[in-house]
């Protein structure tokens, strides 16, 4: 234990295998972690990170639409080692990281990161792993503190640190009991990977850790009050760009943080406006008198003259015709939203789906 020092972790393992049912139906085409964030897969964000904290080998844990990830990977050069591996079934979170376990070369004792492939933070990756390495822990989580914790895995700690109770989605008020959540970045010492079922569906979550508490290993939480979005829902996705581009959330693959970013071969039209750390795709076009607020637009999307889009997301390929206004909706990959409709909070346009000029009005006129 005394022989680690600063980047005392060398491999990671991302899971990123998920189906993403919460970004439907932009992920019907992409995996979550591949949807473009600030001009670069979400992944990049990710992966960038866990270099810059000494990582210099990770493990993609893949199952759902695998091959995006393949290409992509075989064509980048992110400057780390990066091996796939690919479950033929989904094996859910714990049995993705145990079927990660021949590709990993970590010693028994070593620790290994492990990622949630959705999650956008600041955490000090370093000082997770020296904080388990110091305490000899067989597991050490990352929790934050969230205002609603009832959509998250609660994780209450004892003045120790250690982790005292695995309470899935509490719904009661006695359930409760803490306002730290597992923020889906932990620390594994690698002979704790060994001993999960190989070959069948498990819950790092729901068997996992409840597991090694059971058998009084030593698991401890490190709380940080950092930047934490859980990137899973459309809206949330949004902000996580939206943070990315104006630099309110940390990656090193943002290089210029700005109210707006405008990707290669991208066409803005004079008397557009990008605001509000919009972030616009390659090829896209953006016409005259266009608002584009806090939103993301994908590769070859265009948004008509006059069109407001506010804290939406318009899909690969998507054309928003003139003057329709959109705020807080989804449109799937190559639909087309003909001139002058209002789409509004929570619609979602499945991909290629077409919508005549005029036919969707939210607002009366009076
Ligand atoms: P939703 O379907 O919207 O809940 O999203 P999700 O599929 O991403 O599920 P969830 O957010 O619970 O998953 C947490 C992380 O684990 C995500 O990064 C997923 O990609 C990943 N994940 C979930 N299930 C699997 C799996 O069976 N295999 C692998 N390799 N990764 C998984």
């Amino acid at each position: 234990m005394g022989l680690w020092h600063a980047s005392a972790v060398t491999e990671a393992v991302m899971l990123v295998g998920g189906q993403g049912t919460r970004l439907r139906p932009l992920t019907i085409n992409t995996p979550k972690p591949m949807l473009p964030v600030a001009g670069v897969p979400f992944t990049v964000h990710q992966i960038t990170r866990a270099r810059a904290a000494g990582v210099t080998r990770i493990v993609l844990a893949t199952s759902y639409r695998a091959e995006v990830f393949r290409e992509f990977i075989e064509g980048a050069d992110l400057g780390i080692e990066i091996v796939i591996a690919t479950e033929d079934e989904p094996l859910g979170t714990g049995g993705a990281i145990r079927h990660a376990l021949p590709y990993l070369q970590s010693a028994p004792d070593a620790p290994v990161l492990v990622f949630n492939g959705d999650v956008l933070s600041g955490l000090d990756i370093g000082g997770l792993v020296n904080h388990h390495v110091a305490g000899s822990a067989d597991a050490t989580l990352y929790l934050t503190p969230v205002a609603d914790p009832r959509a998250f895995g609660l994780v209450p700690t004892d003045t120790d640190g250690r982790v005292t109770k695995f309470l899935e989605k509490p719904q009661t008020p006695e359930e409760i009991v803490t306002d730290q959540i597992n923020a889906g970045c932990y620390v594994f010492r690698r002979s704790v990977i060994d001993e999960i079922p190989a070959g069948r569906p498990v819950s790092v979550e729901r068997e996992t850790f409840p597991g090694l508490l059971a058998a009084n290993a030593m698991v401890l939480g490190v709380v940080d009050r950092g930047y934490w979005l859980d990137l899973g829902t459309p809206m949330a996705f949004v902000q996580g760009s939206r943070d990315l581009v104006l630099g309110n959330a940390p990656s090193p693959a943002v290089s210029n943080p700005g109210p707006y970013l405008v990707l290669a071969d991208a066409e803005v039209a004079s008397g557009a406006l990008l605001t509000g750390g919009c972030a616009i795709g390659r090829r896209a076009q953006v016409g005259a008198g266009a608002v584009v607020d806090g939103s993301v637009v994908f590769d070859d999307a265009r948004i008509g003259a006059g069109a407001k889009v506010t804290g939406s997301i318009v899909g690969a390929g998507a054309t928003v015709g003139e003057n329709c206004v959109i705020d807080g909706a989804v449109i799937g990959d190559g639909a087309s939203i003909g001139a002058g409709n209002e789409l509004l909070a929570g619609v979602r346009i499945w991909p290629n789906v077409q919508i005549a000029a005029g036919a969707v009005r939210f607002s009366s006129d009076g």
